[in-house]
């Protein structure tokens, strides 16, 4: 058949958010690990939807590798950034690393689409996807196509909307 285009996504976030259990979920049922463990540095996935192929830099949120982000902003052609929806305490924290990201010079011009998780919906302290948006001040992001959607990564809820709406954008 045809090769699918290949499109690079950075999968961003604080530590604990839940970027590798996402994109964990998001491999076929063979290639997925069975035990998730806190990512050091970075770690390359791979997964395909129907028409596209998506390399993933699955990056660590921990606070001593985050300086490690923007060296893979100029290769990526989309963003999955993810939120503890449940971390009420972070989200400032949270907003603060969104907020550098958008303006990086790599980033800040280019219309990459950004697809948020807010993730961690099962908890009953988590905040909706609406509230997360508003404490994220989403709705200032005008120059870039962005989708936030609520998920569950450990039952798999909430992802195929979102990887959905990722292979409808333009790359
Ligand atoms: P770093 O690699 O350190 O940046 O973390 P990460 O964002 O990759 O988080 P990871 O996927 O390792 O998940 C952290 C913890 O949250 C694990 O114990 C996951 O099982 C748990 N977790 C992830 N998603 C969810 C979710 O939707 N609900 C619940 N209840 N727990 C989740
Ligand atoms: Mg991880």
């Amino acid at each position: 058949g045809l090769k699918k285009k290949e499109v690079n996504v950075l999968c961003l976030g604080l530590d604990n958010s839940g970027k590798t259990t996402i994109i964990n979920q998001l491999k076929p049922t063979n290639a997925q690990a069975q035990d998730i463990v806190p990512t050091i540095g970075f770690s390359i996935e791979k997964f395909k939807t129907s028409s596209l192929s998506f390399t993933v830099f699955d990056m660590s949120g921990q606070g001593r590798y985050r300086n490690l982000w923007e060296h893979y902003y100029k290769e990526g052609q989309a963003i999955i950034f993810v939120i503890d929806s449940s971390d009420k305490l972070r989200m400032v924290v949270a907003k603060e690393e969104l907020d550098t990201l958008l303006n990086h010079p790599d980033i800040k011009h280019r219309r990459i689409p950004i697809l948020f998780f807010a993730n961690k919906m099962d908890l009953r302290e988590a905040l909706s996807s609406v509230k997360v948006s508003q404490l994220l001040c989403l709705e200032n992001i005008k120059d870039k196509p962005w989708h936030i959607c609520a998920s569950n990564a450990v039952q798999g809820e909430g992802l195929q909307e979102g990887v959905d709406w990722l292979q409808g954008t333009h790359y």
